[in-house]
């Protein structure tokens, strides 16, 4: 196996049940290193669910989780981006008081070493607190500029436009620097000319060498990008593989496709 096709992430028979009902049903998934993996279904197949399970905001049933062949337990959200997988939410999470780049600065905080220039440097402002503060904006800058959000930098986040707010959860989680970013229907309320730009931000990213798990419905934009496509349906999955044979695959065209997508 060619180390671009070795998994960073695998998840083995993760499972979720909310009372009697199955959301995940020992679903297993991988994300190649440096690809984009889709993950792709009808409303209620399970996606989110599995998303909570692989970052730590909901506890699994069941199921195994691997990240750089290290197993790992998705206790809770902050020791998971400490693993290094970083993610987006489908109902946007954002710290909506604050300004646009202070969000990113969120996503920043433990790359700094303003911990370790130490409590009494910050207070005096010393020159070593000063230069890691000022490193800090330099970063969170260059990061808006990914998003073409520099210019909304001082704006306080909640009056951005929708699509606005997606990319700006997306600098946010690039901020953690992760080696998995999980996006959760990062298209949604998006422009046509914002959605191309998430295109072209989600390949370069991929080029840079972030591994990228997508739940996502604008399937148009899923089949250009992905490297390789999961279906899940009702908490099982129905389909893996390119996105050739995932569009041509009966049970998807059945459950989700439809006679919409050719
Ligand atoms: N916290 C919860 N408590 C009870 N049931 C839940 C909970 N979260 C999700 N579910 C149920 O689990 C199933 C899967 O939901 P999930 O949100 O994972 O679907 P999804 O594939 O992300 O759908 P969508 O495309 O609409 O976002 C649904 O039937 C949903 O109602
Ligand atoms: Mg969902």
């Amino acid at each position: 196996m060619s180390l671009k096709e070795s998994p960073i992430l695998v998840v083995d028979k993760a499972r979720k049940c909310f009372g009697g009902l199955v959301a995940v049903n020992d679903t297993s998934i991988k994300v190649n290193r440096g690809e984009i993996t889709g993950l792709i279904g009808p409303n209620g197949a399970g996606k989110t669910t599995m998303f909570n399970l692989i970052t730590g905001l909901i506890k699994p049933s069941g199921g195994t989780f691997f990240l750089n062949n290290q197993n790992y337990s998705p206790e809770n959200i902050e020791q998971v981006v400490c693993y290094g997988i970083a993610r987006t939410f489908q109902n946007i999470r954002l710290f909506n008081e604050m300004s646009v780049i202070q969000n990113v600065m969120v996503g920043r905080h433990h790359k700094t070493d303003n911990f370790s220039s130490g409590i009494i440097a910050s207070l005096l402002k010393l020159p070593s607190f000063l230069k890691s503060e000022e490193k800090l904006i330099q970063d969170c800058m260059s990061l808006l500029k990914k998003v073409n959000l520099e210019h909304k930098a001082q704006q306080v986040a909640s009056t951005l436009p929708y699509g606005e707010q997606r990319k700006l959860e997306i600098a946010r989680a690039l901020a953690t620097e992760p080696c998995v970013l999980a996006l959760d229907e990062p298209a949604a309320g998006m422009n046509p000319t914002e959605r191309n730009s998430l295109t072209s931000l989600l390949n370069s990213l991929k080029k840079s060498g972030v591994s990228i798990l997508i739940i996502e419905h604008d399937v148009k934009l899923v089949m250009e990008i992905c490297d390789k496509i999961y279906v899940m349906d009702q908490g099982n999955l129905i389909a893996e593989g390119h996105p050739r044979e995932v569009r041509t695959n009966p049970k998807v065209l059945d459950a989700y496709l439809g006679s919409n997508f050719k």
